[in-house]
């Protein structure tokens, strides 16, 4: 498959609010500052990459947007509400979904069980209406697994074709997409991709651009930020390019713009910096 560089999503439209914000993003561990005064945006069905060498504070930046680290300074904004402080089960049932650098599967359970985990923020049966209402809670769970297979269809209907299989047996493209799966599932408002086309080769990754192309598309408002080091995936997919370098943002702009910059030359084109 060959991928087109040229098309992308419609721009978003710039005269709606910011669906995410973060302000002065400071994160320090001990001497360390990880990531240091980063200002992000993100605009409602905007797709934002963020490159950056390893260590670059890439994780980090995601890790304070969904509440798993505290920022020692600054603020995150999900649609003007601020985010810190929130623990991060809240934070994902207000919108925000992601996916772990290193895959986090339940290699134990069923493709179809992995994305119906992933739906707990949306069903309101709890462990007690379990217990006390079997009935109720049987027929949640019903629902719960017809909509995680309509999800799977639309992700992947390979995938969906292999939902009984052990998530462990499957080949690690396909992790990846139902990880994705997974994040969707919560009906997030932005998804958080950390690394998804680690571990594939350019076939996958090209399917990888296509299925997130086709997940756009159908859901327009939905909001991406993706971590990449895939200079494939970067210069086809997002509308705009964040890099960051020993935790500052040194860039914000199109992908034809931010590849001018040396640290971007020198880090991902294989070409030295002239002042490096
Ligand atoms: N919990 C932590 N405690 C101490 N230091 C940390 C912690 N998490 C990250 N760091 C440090 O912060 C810096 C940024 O790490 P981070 O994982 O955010 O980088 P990254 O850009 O995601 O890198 P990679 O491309 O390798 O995934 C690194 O120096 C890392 O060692
Ligand atoms: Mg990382």
């Amino acid at each position: 498959m060959s991928i087109d560089t040229q098309v992308k999503a419609p721009e978003p439209n710039t005269s709606e609010s910011l669906v995410l914000e973060g302000r002065g993003l400071t994160m320090r561990f001990g001497g360390l500052v990880a990531v240091e005064s980063v200002d992000i945006t993100l605009k409602r069905g905007e797709v934002l990459a963020i490159i950056g060498p390893n260590g670059a504070g890439k994780t980090t930046l995601l890790n304070l947007i969904t509440g798993i680290y505290t920022p020692t300074e600054g603020d995150v904004f999900l649609e003007g509400q601020r985010l810190n402080g929130i623990p991060a089960h809240k934070i994902a049932e207000a919108g925000i979904a992601r996916t772990f650098q290193t895959s986090r599967l339940f290699g134990s359970l069923s493709v179809l069980d992995n994305v119906i985990i992933g739906m707990h923020t949306r069903t309101k049966c709890g462990v007690l209406t379990a217990l006390l209402l079997p009935g109720r809670a049987n027929a949640e769970m019903r629902r719960a697994a017809e909509r995680a297979g309509e999800l799977l269809k639309r992700v992947s209907p390979d995938l969906y074709e292999r939902r009984n299989q052990l998530a462990s047996s499957l080949p690690q493209a396909d992790r990846r997409r139902l990880e994705i799966a997974r994040a969707l599932a919560t009906e997030p408002k932005v998804v958080l991709l950390d690394e998804p086309s680690s571990g594939m080769d350019d076939r996958d990754t090209d399917a990888l651009i296509a299925d997130i192309r086709r997940l756009q598309q159908e859901n327009p408002t939905l909001s991406f930020i993706i971590i990449e080091h895939d200079m494939r995936l970067v210069a086809a997919l997002p509308h705009r390019v964040m890099v960051l370098d020993y935790g500052r943002k040194i860039g914000d702009d199109r992908f034809e713009v931010v590849r001018q910059l040396p640290r971007v030359q020198e880090a991902y084109l294989g070409r030295k910096a002239s002042h490096a």
